[in-house]
């Protein structure tokens, strides 16, 4: 394969370490073994340059592969890892075992998981910004924290996440939440952006179809204008590929007030 990408979607956000996140990436829970192998090297061949992945998800070593595999230059491609908080005090191991299967020196950004119980949030960012500080994850950040955890670990250690991956999807807008966000100037990623039944949604259904589109892509689309992060899997290659074809249309301002009023 070469490396020219297929054009997608440019949109991307800074991050405090310099680096700049693809709003649209590739999600692989729930991939494993050969699967995980030919869905990465799918998405890299339809133009994703962004893999999301976690020592739980247990395809770290298929998505290096697939990456190593693809002719795709490391450098291109912004890799996302996570530590489960049950690693707490082998933050270091765990990260380097990611690194390993990955077959990459550091990753791109590294996230707390989920939160674990009480003050080892504290304990565990601590060991995120050595690992940072030492060159081993560009970017640091959480998963499933709510405002208040966000808050507690700046204030542990003056580092704020760069990013807060969290559940996301037009029934589960929250403006408020978005703002609180920006306001600390953490990145909101979404993730299961296509589960919840969104994609059957009657009004979803009916925006694709005035606009020559499919369900997903409008909901990635709307993902995008918000300055969401968006990690859609799928195993299959056409939906890899359809997922990834939204950089040819908009949404209005009207499509979109829509699309956030279907939060329930
Ligand atoms: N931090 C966390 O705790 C956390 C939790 C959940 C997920 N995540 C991350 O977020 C990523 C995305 O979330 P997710 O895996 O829950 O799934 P998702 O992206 O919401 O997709 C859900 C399902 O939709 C199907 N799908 C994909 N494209 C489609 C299309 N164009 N038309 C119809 N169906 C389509 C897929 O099935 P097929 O594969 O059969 O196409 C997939 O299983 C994960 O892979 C993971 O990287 C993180």
């Amino acid at each position: 394969m070469t490396d020219i990408a297929p054009a997608l979607p440019a949109d991307a956000a800074p991050l405090p370490g310099g680096s700049s996140m693809p709003l649209l990436g590739f999600g692989t829970w729930q991939i494993t073994g050969e699967d995980a192998v030919r869905a990465t090297a799918a998405a890299l061949e339809a133009g994703y340059r962004h893999l999301d992945t976690a020592t739980v998800y247990g395809n770290e070593a298929e998505v290096g592969r697939a990456l190593a595999d693809s002719g795709v230059a490391r450098d291109h491609v912004f890799i996302t890892t996570k530590c489960p908080p049950n690693r707490a005090g082998r933050e270091r191991e765990t990260l380097e075992q990611s690194l390993e299967a990955l077959r990459t020196d550091h990753v791109d950004l590294w996230l707390i998981h989920w939160p674990g119980d009480g003050a080892v949030n504290s304990d565990i960012w601590r060991a995120f910004v050595e690992a940072r500080d030492a060159g081993l994850a560009r970017e640091i950040g959480v998963s499933n924290f709510d405002v208040a955890l966000l808050d507690e670990v700046t204030g542990a250690t003056d580092v704020v996440p760069a990013v807060n991956q969290i559940e996301w999807s037009p029934f589960l807008f929250d403006s408020a939440t978005l703002d609180a966000h920006r306001e600390r100037g953490i990145v909101l990623e979404g993730y299961s952006a296509l589960r919840g039944g969104t994609l059957d949604d009657p009004a979803i259904g009916a925006l694709a179809e005035r606009l020559g589109r499919t369900p997903a892509q409008v909901i990635i689309r709307w993902h995008l204008q918000h300055g969401v992060v968006v990690i859609p899997k799928s195993v299959h290659a056409d939906r890899i590929r359809s997922n990834a074809d939204v950089a040819g249309f908009s949404l209005s301002d009207g499509d979109m007030a829509a699309i956030d009023a279907l939060r329930r």
